[in-house]
C-alpha cells in the first residue's frame, strides 16, 4: 500500500485545475441559458448538478488531496457549484415565470361568451298546471288515475249513460277509429273526454272512490284561437256513503282558492249531461277583476267580458243509472263528479289569447312560464 502523496497538488489533479472548473461552470451555465423549457432545464440540471456531472466528480477529487491542498480546491469547486446552483435556480424561475404567462393566455376563459347555447328542457305549461290540479286533490286524500286514449264506445258513451241517438256520438265530434274491414264499426274510438275513466276506476277499485284524472282528449275541431283537436282535461269523481251537492261546491271553493287566491269562490248554474243528476256548469270569479268590473263601464275586465264570473266547466251528482252500469248500489252510495279543459283555464289564467301557441312550441311561449323541470 503506497504512503499519501504529501505532495499532491490539486492544480496538477486535472480535473481540479482551475481552467477546468471555470470551463465546467462556464459550460452548465451556458446550458441553462440555452435550455428553452423547463424539461431542457431539467437536463440540464441532471447534467451539471447531478452525482455524475463534471462538478460533482471533482468534488469527489478533492477527499483524496492531502490536507493542506483541501481547502484551496474545496473552496474553487465550492465557488463554482454555487454559481451554477444560482444559475439554475434563477433559470428555472425565468422558465416558469414564462410558462405561467404562457398558460394564462392559452386557457384564458371568456366569461362574457354566452354559456347557455344549448338551454335546459322545461315541461310544457299545460303539464304543470295539471299537476298543480293533481296536487291539490292528492293534498285532500285522492288518488291520480288514468285510462287509455283510444277508448271503447261503451265507455266513452254507454256506460255514462249517454244513449245511441245522443248528439255527442254524432260524427261532427268524435274520431272513431276504423274496424278491420275498413268502416268505422270498431266500437272504438279517440275518448273524447276525461269521463270514461270514471268508470273505469268504479270497476277497478273498491268503494270508496276519489279520484282525480288528467289526461288528453280528442274532437274533431280544426285549430284554431280557441279550439283545437286535441286538448287536456280533468275530471273528477268521488263515490261514498252520503255524499251530497254541498260536498261538491266545497270541494269546487277549495280547488280555486288552491289555484287561484283565499277569497275565490264558484257559482252553479243548472245544466244537463247524462252522466249526471242534477248537473251544473260550473264558474269561478272572475281572478282579475273579481267582480268589479261588472255594471262599472269605467273598469271593463278582458278575461271575463266584465261578467265577473269565468266558466270553468261541467259537473254535478253522479247518475244512479252510471252507478248501477258499474255495478255500485245508487241506493247506499252517491257521488260527485266535475270536468273541465285545462288549455281554457291556461288561456284565462295567462291571458293566452291564442290556443295554437300552446302547440306550436315555440319556446317564445313556453319561455316566461319558467323552468319548472
Ligand atoms: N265530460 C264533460 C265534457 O267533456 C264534462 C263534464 C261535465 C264532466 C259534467 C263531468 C261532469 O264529470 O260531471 O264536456
Amino acid at each position: 500500500m503506497s504512503a499519501p502523496n504529501k505532495s499532491y497538488d490539486p492544480v496538477e489533479v486535472e480535473a481540479l485545475k482551475p481552467e477546468e472548473i471555470e470551463r465546467m461552470q462556464g459550460e452548465a451555465l451556458a446550458a441553462f441559458a440555452a435550455a428553452s423549457s423547463l424539461d431542457a432545464l431539467h437536463e440540464a440540471k441532471v447534467a451539471h448538478t447531478g452525482p455524475a456531472s463534471p462538478l460533482a466528480l471533482a468534488n469527489r477529487e478533492i477527499g483524496a488531496l492531502p490536507p493542506h491542498a483541501k481547502a484551496e480546491a474545496g473552496k474553487r469547486v465550492g465557488m463554482a457549484r454555487g454559481a451554477v446552483n444560482k444559475a439554475l435556480a434563477a433559470r428555472q424561475g425565468e422558465l416558469e415565470a414564462e410558462r405561467d404567462a404562457r398558460v394564462l393566455v392559452e386557457e384564458d376563459v371568456d366569461v362574457t361568451l354566452p354559456h347557455d347555447r344549448v338551454p335546459a328542457g322545461a315541461r310544457h305549461p299545460l303539464t304543470t298546471l295539471s299537476e298543480r290540479i293533481e296536487d291539490v286533490f292528492v293534498a285532500m286524500g285522492y288518488e291520480v288515475a288514468e285510462g287509455p286514449e283510444i277508448e271503447a264506445e261503451w265507455f266513452n258513451f254507454d256506460a255514462l249513460n249517454i244513449g245511441p241517438d245522443h248528439p255527442a256520438r254524432g260524427e261532427a265530434d268524435t274520431f272513431f277509429v276504423e274496424g278491420p274491414d275498413g268502416t268505422g264499426e270498431s266500437g272504438v274510438v279517440l275518448r273524447t273526454h276525461t269521463s270514461p275513466v270514471q268508470i273505469r276506476s268504479l270497476l277497478d277499485r273498491e268503494l270508496p272512490v276519489y279520484v282525480i284524472c288528467p289526461g288528453r282528449v280528442y274532437r274533431t275541431d280544426e285549430l284554431d284561437a280557441t279550439h283545437t283537436p286535441v286538448f287536456h282535461q280533468v275530471e273528477l269523481l268521488a263515490v261514498d256513503e252520503g255524499l251530497t251537492m254541498a260536498d261538491l261546491k266545497g270541494t269546487l271553493d277549495h280547488m280555486v282558492q288552491s289555484l287561484f287566491g283565499e277569497d275565490m269562490k264558484t257559482r252553479l248554474r243548472p245544466n244537463f249531461f247524462p252522466f249526471t243528476e242534477p248537473s251544473a256548469e260550473m264558474d269561478m270569479v272572475c281572478y282579475v277583476c273579481r267582480g268589479e268590473s261588472v255594471g262599472n263601464p269605467d273598469r271593463p275586465c278582458r278575461t271575463c267580458s266584465s261578467e265577473g264570473w269565468i266558466e270553468l266547466g261541467g259537473c254535478g251528482m253522479v247518475n244512479p243509472r252510471v252507478l248501477a252500469a258499474c255495478g255500485v248500489d245508487p241506493e247506499k252510495y252517491s257521488g260527485f263528479a266535475f270536468g273541465f279543459g285545462i288549455e281554457r283555464m291556461l288561456m284565462f289564467r295567462h291571458n293566452v289569447e291564442d290556443m295554437r301557441d300552446m302547440v306550436e312550441g315555440d319556446v317564445r311561449f313556453t319561455r316566461p312560464f319558467g323552468m319548472e323541470i
